[in-house]
């Protein structure tokens, strides 16, 4: 049977996910347009106001792009606590992808089965001040790990490179207990940094300004997927 590793990741070495945070907010459906053909899913970011410093998106705009664009795969990214009410919320939007931040659950063990139990794949996300070896005893419920490399809550931050070392732990961990989750970077990538990202073991790139704060984002796209390839080929080497 296949893993879920191979069941979202495909024969793809890595996925692109533009955040669509960046995208103009009145033109949010003519924004996906522009990149549809150039990525293979939509990031799509929920916050509160409480967890982070800044309120944005709402399951209206999940449930159009599910009506507008029915192939497309939706991984949503919630800072929002408490993690469990805010998953229950979100839930019935049915994205493909449910990632709730670890520091923002008082139960991430419940949440994370609860997302799975409602047939969404479920994501664990940890801030740049949050080890790795904080969500350690609950990597094996998730299909996917978002590392923070920008503190959460807003787009066309600056990249912190020591929150990407996590990136080299969640590898090994993953292989030494021989889990199938998906590490997703999520905050500052860009054209420049896509091929270490991509060569530390990184699967999923998030990029929001990147790529619809570019004049022509299909080609911003482009350009990112060209320079992760190559990271993909030095991870290989
Ligand atoms: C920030 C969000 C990101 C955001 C990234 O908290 O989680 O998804 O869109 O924006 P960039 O790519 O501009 O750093
Ligand atoms: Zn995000």
């Amino acid at each position: 049977m296949m893993g879920v590793l191979g069941e979202l990741k495909g024969k793809r070495d890595f996925i692109l996910a533009p955040s669509i945070l960046a995208a103009r907010p009145l033109c949010v459906g003519g924004d996906i347009d522009l990149v549809r053909n150039e990525c293979d899913w939509i990031h799509v970011d929920l916050m509160d106001g409480r967890f982070v410093p800044n309120m944005g998106c709402d399951l209206s705009v999940i449930r159009a792009m599910r009506e507008r664009f029915p192939g497309l795969f939706i991984d949503v990214h919630i800072m929002c606590e408490p993690a469990e009410r805010f998953a229950e919320i979100v839930i019935p939007s049915a994205p493909d992808i449910l990632t709730v931040h670890a520091e923002a659950a008082r139960h991430i063990h419940r949440t994370l089965q609860m997302i799975r139990e409602a047939g969404i794949h479920p994501g664990v996300s940890i801030n740049p001040g949050t080890p790795v070896s904080f969500i350690e005893p609950v990597l094996p419920l998730a299909d996917l790990v978002l590392v923070m490399t920008v503190n959460p809550g807003f787009g066309a931050q600056s990249f912190i490179p020591q929150a990407a070392d996590k990136l080299k732990e969640l590898v090994r961990f993953r292989a030494v207990h021989s889990l199938e989750y998906l590490i997703e970077v999520d905050g500052g990538v860009r054209a420049d940094n896509a091929a270490s990202l991509v060569a530390m073991g990184c699967d999923v790139l998030v990029a929001g300004s990147a790529v619809f704060g570019a004049e022509d984002p299909a080609a911003a796209a482009s350009e990112i997927k060209h320079r992760a390839a190559c990271g993909c080929r030095a991870g290989l080497e």
